[in-house]
């Protein structure tokens, strides 16, 4: 099975990623690290030990990063995922608690100490993974990859065209795409297409099994948004997506291009995609040896992930 480790900012969707992740028999999760993004660092830390609880996971280490972006003020997503960062759902309390030493440092043991490369996968701004780069860069000798739900080829969600967990940390998206770490790049393109429809959904929150109506509570759930928003955003598996690709990497299209984190300006945020038939000759600025050529999802099975997803809990019809 494949070593991965979640940076996350729990977050509706990072709720799913982390119950597929626990339950793929295919991935083998080394640990979780907690950043600010979504909510507040102490309310991710919180909802990520009890979602561990409601998936019934094994003991899986989970600590605490960083509260607040490397140069900005933290700005939370609640009108997306509700006050309580799970869109009010109301997991019971857990005795779980947190490592006591900081996300860096966990990472840095769980990176160093793993018998083979490991696929470090964010699913949050990626402040975490850009100190952890610059604190320890020898851990890049035991990355697989790094497999990241940010950006986009196309629009954008948190500005017109900067994606939330990017937008939210440019500079850390930077150093962590110039690491020299192999990306695969999930982005708005694939995830805002992967979904389970909303009768699924419906019957999974109202029906008998414990998970599945706490699945279903997850996905339907995108508590403050408009009923037109609502209508769009029904039924994401969001995050979720990313690490089913890890499993099922056939499910979905993807392209090697040049890309580059815009850092100033009403670009701020956004991913800058190359994807011209001659990218990399870039015959205005010369600039083509400063992006990185990054694995960047572009087309996806949508049904087939949202199926891999509801198997891997049980849920299916
Ligand atoms: C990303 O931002 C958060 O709202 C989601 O959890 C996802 O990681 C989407 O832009
Ligand atoms: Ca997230």
């Amino acid at each position: 099975s494949v070593p991965v480790i979640l940076d996350v900012d729990t977050g509706v969707d990072d709720a799913l990623a982390i119950m597929f992740a626990v339950r793929h028999p295919g991935l083998d999760l080394l640990g979780i690290s907690c950043v600010a993004g979504n909510a507040p660092l102490a309310q991710v830390v919180d909802n990520t030990l009890r979602v561990l609880d409601a998936v019934g996971a094994p003991d899986v280490p989970v600590a605490a990063g960083t509260a607040r972006p490397l140069l900005e003020a933290p700005r939370e997503a609640r009108h997306v995922h509700g006050a309580d960062g799970l869109g009010g759902i109301a997991l019971p309390p857990t005795t779980r608690q947190p490592e006591p030493v900081a996300a860096v440092e966990l990472l840095r043991r769980l990176i160093l100490e793993h018998d083979r490369p490991v696929t470090l996968v964010a699913l949050a701004p990626q402040t975490n993974l850009a100190l952890l780069l610059r604190t320890y860069p020898e851990v890049a000798g035991n990355l697989e990859r790094i497999v990241f739900m940010g950006g986009s080829a196309s629009v954008g969600n948190a500005t017109a065209v900067a994606e939330f967990n990017v937008w939210h940390d440019p500079e850390a998206a930077a150093i962590v795409l110039d690491s020299g770490v192999p990306a695969y790049m999930y982005g708005l393109d694939v995830f805002n297409r992967v979904a389970v429809d909303h009768e699924t959904a419906v019957a999974l929150e109202h029906g008998d099994d414990r998970l599945g109506r706490v699945v279903g509570a997850l996905i339907g759930n995108r508590v403050a948004l408009s009923e037109d928003e609502r209508a769009e955003y029904t039924g994401l598996i969001g995050d979720a997506g990313a690490v089913c690709s890890i499993v099922d990497p056939l499910a979905i299209g993807t392209e090697v291009r040049p890309v580059r984190v815009e850092l100033a300006g009403y670009g701020r945020g956004q991913t800058l995609v190359d994807r011209r038939d001659f990218a990399g000759e870039d015959m205005v600025h010369g600039l083509a040896g400063e992006w990185t050529q990054v694995e960047v999802a572009l087309d996806v099975d949508a049904e087939r992930l949202a199926r891999l997803f509801l198997d891997t809990l049980g849920l299916s019809a």
